[in-house]
C-alpha cells in the first residue's frame, strides 16, 4: 500500500501517541448541537460522524458512551462526535449537487466520513514527548468562522486547509482558499483545533474561547501555551476527502472560478470550520494520549483499546431526523442558501 511521505516517516521511530484513526459517516443533515442547540433544523446541513446519541440537543451531562449503542469511529470507546459542513458543486446552470466523500489513505472501504488526528508534538518522524491532558467529559469546541470570505477574515484561524489533489496520498501545498482547478484525486480538506485550554470551561459562549492558539504561531511552531490558557491538550485535527471528480467537464464554470460552495453559501473556501463533542469513554483517550504508541494499530495493542471493523464502522448510522433533499441536482442548498463570494 502507498503512503503519504508524510506518513511513512512515522514509522522510523517509536514514540507517545501521534494516533490517526477513521469514523465513517454516522449522518448528513441539518442539525448543530453545538451552535444550534434544539433547532430542528439547524442553520446549514453537516456531515457527521462518532456515536449514535446525536441529536439537535447535546447536553453536557449526558454520558455519551452509555446512550450511544454504537460509534461510526475505530476505536469502539469513542462516542465523540465530529462534524463539518458539506460542501456543494455548483453547477455551470447555477443548480447545487453535494460533493461525495471517500475514505481516507488506508481506510479506503469506509463510507465517507473522516480521519481523526490526536497529536502531542508537531513531529510525525521521531518519539513525540510532551505530556498532554486529555478532553473531559461535556468539553466540546469550534474553529473557523462561518462568515469569513477574504483571507483576513480566515488568518486567525491559521490551520484550516485545502489540498487540491492530483494522487490519492499528496499532502502539499495546502491553501486557504478552495481550488479553482480540477484536481485529479479530489480535495482534502484539513481542520486542526487550538491546543491550549483555560483549565476550567469545557465551552464558552463562541464555543472557541475556552481555547487559544500556542502564544506564539500554531501547534507546529511549538510554542508554549499563553497564561490564559495554560493548558496543554492534543491537537485534534480532521482530513476530509471529498471526491470532487465525478462533475463532468460540461458543469465546471467556463470562467475559471470555483465551482465550490460550503453548505451555508461561502464560494470562497475561507469559512472552513469544524465541530468537536468530546464522548471517549472513561480514562480511554487519556491512556492512549499516555502510551508509548504510535498510529492505531499500535496505539490499541499497547492500550488494549479495542479497535472495530470497517465494516461495523459502516453500518453504524442514523436516520437523518430532518425530511429534505440534501442530493440531486438543487436550486438552492437546503436551508435557502445560495452562493456568495463576499465583499471586495
Ligand atoms: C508499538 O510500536 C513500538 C515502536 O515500533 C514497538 O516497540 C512496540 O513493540 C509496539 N507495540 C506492540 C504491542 O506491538
Ligand atoms: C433525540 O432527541 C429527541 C427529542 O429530545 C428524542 O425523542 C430522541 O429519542 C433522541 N434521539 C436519540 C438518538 O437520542
Ligand atoms: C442543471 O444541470 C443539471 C445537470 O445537467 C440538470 O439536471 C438540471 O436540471 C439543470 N438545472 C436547471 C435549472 O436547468
Amino acid at each position: 500500500m502507498k503512503l503519504a511521505p508524510l506518513l511513512a516517516l512515522a514509522f522510523v521511530a517509536p514514540g507517545s501517541a501521534l494516533v490517526r484513526f477513521h469514523c465513517s459517516q454516522l449522518v448528513v443533515e441539518r442539525l448543530d448541537p453545538l451552535v444550534n442547540p434544539g433547532m430542528i433544523p439547524s442553520a446549514h446541513v453537516h456531515q457527521i460522524v462518532g456515536g449514535n446519541a446525536f441529536n439537535a440537543t447535546m447536553d453536557p451531562k449526558a454520558d455519551l458512551p452509555v446512550e450511544s449503542t454504537c460509534t461510526s469511529c475505530q476505536f469502539e470507546d469513542d462516542f465523540s462526535n465530529y462534524w463539518t459542513a458539506v460542501l456543494y458543486f455548483k453547477a455551470r446552470n447555477g443548480t447545487y449537487m453535494r460533493v461525495p466523500q471517500l475514505g481516507n489513505n488506508q481506510f479506503e472501504k469506509a463510507n465517507g466520513g473522516l480521519t481523526i488526528y490526536y497529536m502531542q508534538d508537531p513531529i510525525y518522524e521521531s518519539k513525540q514527548i510532551s505530556k498532554v491532558k486529555a478532553f473531559q467529559p461535556g468539553f466540546r469546541m469550534f474553529t473557523g468562522s462561518v462568515t469569513a470570505r477574504t483571507l483576513p477574515d480566515a488568518l486567525p484561524f491559521r490551520q484550516l486547509t485545502y489540498v487540491c489533489m492530483d494522487t490519492w496520498t499528496q499532502r502539499s501545498p495546502e491553501t486557504i482558499a478552495f481550488p479553482t482547478r480540477k484536481c485529479k484525486s479530489g480535495i482534502m480538506v484539513s481542520i486542526r483545533f487550538p491546543t491550549c485550554w483555560d483549565g476550567k470551561n469545557l465551552d464558552s459562549p463562541d464555543h472557541m474561547a475556552h481555547m487559544s492558539y500556542p502564544e506564539t504561531g500554531t501547534f507546529e511552531s511549538g510554542g508554549p501555551c499563553p497564561a490564559t490558557h495554560p493548558v496543554r491538550t492534543a491537537q485534534v485535527m480532521y482530513e476530509v476527502i471529498w471526491d470532487t471528480t465525478v462533475f463532468k467537464d460540461e458543469h465546471w464554470p467556463e470562467d475559471g472560478t470555483s465551482p465550490f460552495v460550503w453548505s451555508f453559501g461561502d464560494g470562497t473556501g475561507y469559512a472552513n470550520h469544524g465541530d468537536y463533542l468530546f464522548g471517549w469513554k472513561g480514562d480511554s483517550l487519556q491512556r492512549i494520549l499516555d502510551a508509548d504508541c504510535h498510529f492505531m494499530t499500535n496505539c490499541s495493542k499497547e492500550t488494549g483499546l479495542k479497535l472495530q471493523s470497517i465494516d461495523a464502522m459502516n453500518r453504524c448510522t442514523q436516520k437523518p431526523k430532518i425530511e429534505e433533499d440534501v442530493d440531486g441536482w438543487l436550486d438552492a442548498l437546503p436551508g435557502g442558501y445560495h452562493a456568495e463570494y463576499g465583499h471586495a
